[in-house]
């Protein structure tokens, strides 16, 4: 089973331009309490770095492009965004962590629920412990 699961938009689009619409429980697969976007990131400086106990996320990397770990704790497999038609699922319990920002990446994140410290689990360690206690 793939790590990997990215969700491919529908792009409605004419003579003006492109659009996507993203919209709760219908195309995202869980109800979106935030946004963020994380951008004037640098190539070498990688972030992320952390597990959630329960949020839900998708990643979107609306301009530009990075490359995107992520870990079960079983298997690690990357992959690069470079589309703003394409959205990584990063699921409960997985690892990730961002890498190889190119100088315009624009990443936007859709999440489960509102940011709460608590949520994270910083520490790879604890991460690997929680893993073995949920399989
Ligand atoms: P963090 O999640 O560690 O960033 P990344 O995973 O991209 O490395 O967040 C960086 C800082 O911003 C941290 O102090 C928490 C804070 N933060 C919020 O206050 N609200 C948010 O929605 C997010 C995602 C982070």
């Amino acid at each position: 089973m793939t790590l990997i699961k990215i969700i491919d938009f529908n792009v409605l689009g004419d003579e003006r331009g492109s659009l996507i619409s993203l919209e709760e429980n219908k195309n995202i697969p869980f109800e979106i309490k935030r946004v963020y976007y994380i951008f004037a990131t640098q190539k070498d400086i990688p972030r992320g770095f952390h597990a959630h106990k329960e949020l839900k996320q998708l990643a979107v990397c609306i301009q530009g492009h990075c490359t995107i770990l992520m870990d079960d704790g079983f298997t690690k497999e990357s992959v690069v965004l470079d589309s703003p038609s394409q959205g990584l699922i990063i699921d409960v319990q997985q690892w990730h962590e961002m890498h190889d920002f190119s100088e315009d990446c624009i990443l936007m994140v859709l999440a489960s629920d509102y940011y709460n410290e608590d949520d994270y689990i910083r520490n790879y360690a604890e991460f690997m412990r929680e893993t073995n206690v949920h399989s």
